[in-house]
């Protein structure tokens, strides 16, 4: 999408909607765009706020035919509410204004002066309620058109400036990094396996400044990790392990983060088969990894000044003859034995001898994301993720950047007293523990190979990663959930 910045000329837009920002208000008429567009069109705009008591409430938004005194086919006004005018909010606005006009080829969006945070999340919202997965669409199915241009006016500000710009052009980064996430999560797992899966990273770094390294199944072997090869054992595919970096040009010290992400391309449970509503949708348990190169896409694009490691380990998780066991004992990267116990339980092994791997980095942090367990939806609901650290300043930073950018996370314990849950008879670890608090002894399970001192943060996104509908700024399907969140943080750094 080409996004274009100018100031106050909306009447002269010539484009298929026009959307107005308005404040909310008794009287949403007073807003000044509002009374002119009323008077072309001839108090019909007036009549319609009354009607649908459009009071400009934040959510809420009045779209009606324009007539031909005007070069835009539709008006869209879009509520804004009463709260200050934030970056996460003008997102939120974003959003619903793309999503109205995802059946157009252009939109005007006209917003009250802002600051470049209103501007960017404007951006990124702008990219995020565009977007449609419509590759697997043929003949009548196919859309029309979609959203290729986007013209932003801001009315009573500034002329465009150089850092107004660039505001935009970053908002549309992060935008566009997140959907690239959301693609891969769509895609269907005949489709993307995990070589499927490595490729497609390598071809998103091309060109990024991002340096992308793949590991076959050999390659996982002379590098040790025996948890990660056992999940992959029940599969007709080869395993991928796809170590991504960006790095900032110039000389001075930057911190190191390194992401990692749980990239099961399908889950069917293994041996322990899930029953098939269960199984439906499991191809969005790479959710995780695709977070992970979203985040490190993003972060090139905008040049956070941050060392940026992008870990991906990719398998399907199958029922193969020669798939892992319940009883089942493996060494791993770390040197600990863990005992299988519910071949469903995949993602805490393929995460582990990631996680040591991540470790031996040296890291400042290490931040992982994956679609773990379905009791963190049961705990949290399906529009929020768990968020786990071994550290509270961490923990805290990680959730500030959260509430900046309006994705909903929520800290959970990584209560030692469940630690007993996950003693074995016969090696040193077993894998889970026992329903209650299934998503915490998970998080032990993992915090297990976090190496010593290095600050560690796990994003449980098993809710928001994948949806049945829309939910506020969250789209049906793959959402994209984290990457935003992820790039706060690099920037709060
Ligand atoms: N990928 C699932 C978790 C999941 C469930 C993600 C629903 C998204 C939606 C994970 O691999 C899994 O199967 N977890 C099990 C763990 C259990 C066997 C200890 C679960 O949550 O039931
Ligand atoms: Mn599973
Ligand atoms: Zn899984």
């Amino acid at each position: 999408m080409k996004i274009s910045l100018a100031k106050d000329q909306w009447e002269q837009l010539s484009v298929d909607v026009l959307a107005v920002f308005v404040a909310g208000t008794k009287k949403p008429q007073d807003n000044s765009v509002v009374q002119a567009l009323d008077e072309v069109l001839e108090g019909a705009l007036a009549h319609a706020i009354r009607a649908e008591s459009f009071k400009g409430e934040t959510g809420s938004s009045l779209s009606m035919v324009a007539n031909a005194q005007v070069k835009f086919n539709r008006v869209l006004l879009v509520g804004m509410g009463t709260g200050e005018v934030t970056r996460k909010r003008c997102l939120e606005f974003a959003v619903l204004a793309a999503r109205a006009a995802t059946d157009c080829a252009s939109i005007g969006v006209a917003v009250p002066d802002m600051d470049e945070a209103g501007l960017e999340g404007v951006a990124t919202g702008l990219m995020l309620g565009a977007y449609r997965y419509t590759r697997y669409l043929t003949g009548d199915r196919v859309p029309k058109q979609s959203l290729g241009k986007a013209s932003v006016v801001v009315l009573g500000g500034a002329k465009p400036t150089k850092g107004l710009r660039d505001a935009v052009a970053r908002g549309q980064a992060i935008g566009e990094s997140a959907n690239v996430a959301r693609d891969l999560v769509n895609m269907p797992p005949n489709d993307l396996n995990a070589p499927a899966l490595a490729v497609e990273c390598q071809q998103a770094c091309r060109g990024n400044g991002i340096q992308c390294k793949v590991y076959d199944k050999k390659a996982i072997e002379r590098l040790g990790m025996p948890l990660f090869l056992a999940v992959n054992r029940g599969s007709h595919e080869e395993p991928r392990l796809v170590h991504m970096t960006y790095k900032p040009t110039g000389k001075k010290k930057v911190p190191k983060v390194v992401f990692v992400g749980k990239g099961l391309t399908f889950d069917s449970g293994g041996l322990c088969l899930k029953p098939p509503g269960a199984m439906m949708d499991m191809k969005m348990d790479m959710a995780g990894a695709a977070v992970t190169l979203g985040v490190v896409l993003a972060a090139a694009r905008i040049g956070v000044p941050v060392e940026v490691h992008a870990i991906i380990a990719s398998t399907d998780n199958m029922t193969g003859p020669d798939a892992y066991r319940p009883g089942d004992v493996f060494p791993t990267r770390k040197g600990m034995t863990v005992e299988i116990v519910n071949t469903d339980a995949e993602g805490r092994l393929v995460l582990a001898d990631a996680l040591a791997y991540a470790s031996e980095l040296g890291p400042d942090y290490i931040i992982d994301h994956a679609t773990l367990t379905g009791a963190c939806m049961v705990a949290l609901g399906r529009f929020r993720a768990g968020l786990f650290a071994n550290d509270d300043e961490l923990r805290a930073a990680y959730a500030t950047a959260a509430d900046n950018i309006g994705e909903n996370v929520w800290p959970l314990p990584l209560d030692e007293e469940l630690r007993e849950d996950l003693r074995s008879q016969i090696a040193d670890i077993k894998h889970t523990g026992s329903r209650f608090g299934g998503t915490i002894t998970a998080a032990l399970f993992l915090k297990e190979f976090i190496g010593e001192d290095i600050k560690w943060a796990h994003m449980d996104i098993a809710g928001p990663a994948f949806l049945e509908s829309n939910h506020r700024t969250l789209s049906k399907g793959a959402t994209g959930f984290g990457v935003m969140t992820a790039v706060e943080f690099l920037r709060s750094l």
